[in-house]
């Protein structure tokens, strides 16, 4: 967000104690607050950060602004879980100070006590952050951006900042940020993967404070369409087999498939100071260009959580686009992140996909599931606001002897307002369209173009898992090999659901759920 960062800094310094924070309207809050995913009780909200496990207890920390609904002085709010699914916001964790704005990085269980914060007894969880300088901004400098680090004692209820921050300074790179970092088990290092303009840098430190560059990757690899920010660095089991290898996510803004911000992924190999990817993945990247976490407009800075049980790779998006996240029709707060998902990695013949799918958490929350089987007609009714309220819902739909038509789902509600998506399995594309979704005029390619995503095949059977939350779906076609994720505003909940098709002799089974987290 490179170029809405400078505007946003003016903008930010007339905003204080909005006043938008009163005029919020009590039916636009109960109209858009999303029933189970997390989003702030008040102020702006971007990336997830410092996603870490510890004692029973996931925490989840963001990009936060609380005196106003769009992007000002970054701070890092914070909110925890015992699930995944249930959240519960905290005090802020991070204010500004005089070395600037705290913008994304990451968090970590110290757990050998490498940076002497704690003691044995006490695992110290260090966060790792970017401080950006709004007064060297000012003035044209190009040393805005540094890293930080800071600590937490008691589980994230305090924390203090290093007296000798920054601990990696700026070395002449205008956009230099969004630090994650990892323990390297093999090496027994840490390992920070950071994003620099147009690449990613590699550093590795033993204390976490003293911080050796050990290379770059990416120049003239991948998406490029815009500024490269949030990366992810971590190893991952191939499916079924015993090898591993290293995934990099790298989120990019704007030059996603569909318009915007957007995520997408590397995999190969880390040696402990150089990344190289994968010759399987090398002929996968000369065909697809760039390879995309999520084909929808909103799932932006996916990154994953340190020290999860049982070595679990678990990420959480920002679901929103930088394109019109300032302008959505909420007052109170903006923004909310994207479900909890699992990833995992599949090796095929065309490359690899990190399927992610909801965690399995998420099931613990399902109610009875409402079983249908239908054999297509050009019309179907699928689910009527009776049986189901469809603003918190999960359903599993698995289609099968499709040919090669149109599979179009349209989730509405009774003003005429809905969200159409589904298979066109002719023109092979995933597709959503939310043109005539309720509110649409707000934003820069909100409503249009509508989002695509290629498929290599025409599909005879097929499945999909819909998540839904009253203003976002995500889609997760197949076990999560892709996925769309998309937010809207109607001006009522919607709460039917119907399918049409220019097919014949296609067969639906579906399960529907109601989520209840209340
Ligand atoms: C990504 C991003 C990061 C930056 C943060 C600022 O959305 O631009 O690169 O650290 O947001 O809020």
């Amino acid at each position: 967000m490179r170029k809405i960062i400078s505007t946003l800094i003016i903008a930010a310094t007339f905003q204080s104690g909005l006043h938008a924070q009163s005029d919020a309207t009590p039916s636009e809050e109960q109209l858009y607050r999303p029933n189970f995913h997390f989003s702030p009780k008040k102020g702006w909200m971007n990336d997830p950060n410092g996603l870490y496990y510890k004692d029973g207890v996931y925490h989840l920390f963001f990009q936060y602004y609380p005196d106003g609904n769009k992007w000002g002085p970054m701070h890092w709010g914070h909110a925890t879980s015992k699930d995944l699914v249930r959240w519960e916001e905290q005090p802020i964790a991070l204010y500004p100070d005089d070395l600037g704005y705290i913008f994304s990085g990451s968090a970590v269980v110290d757990k050998n006590n490498t940076s002497g914060f704690g003691d044995s007894k006490n695992n110290p969880v260090v966060a790792i952050y970017t401080y950006h300088n709004p007064n060297r901004e000012k003035d044209g400098k190009i040393d805005v951006e540094s890293q930080g680090i800071a600590y937490s004692l008691d589980n994230s209820k305090t924390w203090t900042k290093y007296s000798s921050n920054p601990v990696l300074k700026n070395p002449g790179i205008r956009d230099f940020r969004d630090p994650k970092v990892i323990w390297d088990t093999k090496r027994k290092q840490w390992v920070m993967a950071l994003a620099a303009q147009d690449r990613a840098h590699f550093y590795t430190s033993k204390n976490l404070k003293d911080w050796t560059f050990q290379s770059e990757f990416g120049k003239e690899l991948g998406g490029h369409g815009g500024v490269w920010e949030c990366p992810d660095l971590f190893p991952l089991k191939v499916e079924g087999s015993k090898e591993e290898k290293w995934v990099l996510i790298v989120n990019i803004n704007p030059g996603g498939p569909n318009k915007g911000s957007a995520g997408q992924y590397f995999v190969g190999d880390f040696d402990g100071k150089t990344f190289k990817i994968d010759e399987h993945f090398t002929k996968q990247l000369q065909r697809e260009k760039a390879v995309w976490l999520d084909w929808g407009k909103d799932n932006y800075a996916s990154v994953s959580f340190d020290n999860v049980p049982q070595d679990k790779r678990i990420i959480i998006g920002w679901m929103s686009n930088w394109e019109y996240a300032q302008e959505v029709p909420t007052e109170l707060w903006r923004s909310s992140t994207t479900v909890a998902r699992e990833v995992s990695l599949k090796k095929t013949k065309d490359g690899y996909i990190l399927k992610n799918v909801p965690v399995t958490q998420l099931k613990k929350y399902q109610g009875k599931p409402i079983t249908k089987k239908i054999s297509l007609k050009s019309e179907n009714q699928l689910i009527s606001k009776s049986e189901i309220n469809l603003s918190k819902a999960v359903i599993d739909l698995d289609l099968k002897k499709m040919n090669a038509g149109k599979y179009t789902f349209s989730l509405k509600n009774t003003l005429g307002e809905e969200v159409l998506f589904g298979i066109d399995n002719k023109t092979k594309e995933l597709f959503i369209d939310r043109s005539k979704s309720g509110k649409t005029d707000f934003g820069k390619n909100y409503a249009t173009p509508i989002t695509k995503a290629p498929l290599n095949e025409i599909y005879v059977n097929a499945k999909m898992k819909l998540v839904i939350d009253k203003t976002s779906i995500e889609i997760f076609f197949n076990d999560g090999e892709k996925v769309l994720t998309e937010i809207f505003f109607p001006n009522e909940n919607f709460s039917q659901l119907t399918l049409n098709t220019n097919t014949n002799g296609t067969s639906l089974e579906f399960n529907a759920y109601q989520i209840n987290t209340k």
